[in-house]
């Protein structure tokens, strides 16, 4: 699928969304592991939920802060139905809501705010069927998570919290984590 045609995005036009080796990689792995229930934590424009919905059968939950991006990533999930739901809320109310009601997901595409993904983890972890996939990506935040030295004041929490989230992820025995130097960084955790 051609993203500048689907979404109307100017090619070469700076946007959020996954780049290229990302969403081959997302599509990927979706159609490996063949998902039926998927939750992704910041949808924007729904770009990344079209992709895996077209890798599988399953449906999407997506959750988007800002109600000008849930309106159009409604409008553009709607060719998939009620395959695809929309939450126009901030991601960790969202999240503790369905660990509330019990909801389990196969699939947990994490690409929302950066600096909120360690305190996502422990209920993302109860959130995931056992054999589930957390992916998440931007984990290295444009090389600033691996560079050394002193990080300028306006990036430091994010950098300081995904070292801290990579750090619990390679160490929770619960998962098996491999990291990708791809794009930004992704990490991809398979529960036991
Ligand atoms: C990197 S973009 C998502 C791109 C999308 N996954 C794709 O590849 O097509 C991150 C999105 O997370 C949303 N976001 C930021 N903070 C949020 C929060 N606290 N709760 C929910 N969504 C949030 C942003 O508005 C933005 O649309």
């Amino acid at each position: 699928m051609e993203k500048s045609e689907f979404f109307g995005i100017e090619k070469d036009k700076y946007v959020p969304i996954l780049k290229d080796e990302g969403i081959a990689f997302l599509f990927d792995l979706v159609k490996k592991e063949k998902p039926k229930k998927i939750l992704e934590i910041g949808a924007y424009i729904g770009y990344s939920a079209s992709v895996i919905l077209s890798a599988c059968e399953g449906s999407v939950v997506t959750v988007e802060k800002l109600p000008e991006n849930a309106v159009l990533a409604k409008q553009n999930l709607k060719e998939f139905g009620n395959r695809a739901q929309v939450l126009n809320e901030d991601a960790y109310s969202a999240i503790l809501k369905l660990e509330e009601k019990g909801e389990k997901f196969d699939f947990v595409f994490l690409d929302g705010p950066k600096g909120q993904y360690f305190k996502y983890l422990p209920h993302l972890k109860n959130l995931l069927n056992s054999g589930g996939i957390l992916m998440a990506d931007n984990i290295y935040f444009h090389g600033l998570v691996k560079k050394e030295g002193p990080i300028i004041h306006k990036h430091r929490t994010i950098v300081v919290n995904l070292r801290k989230f990579i750090s619990s992820i390679l160490n929770d025995k619960d998962f098996t984590t491999t990291l990708y130097n791809l794009g930004d960084g992704i990490s991809v955790s398979k529960l036991k």
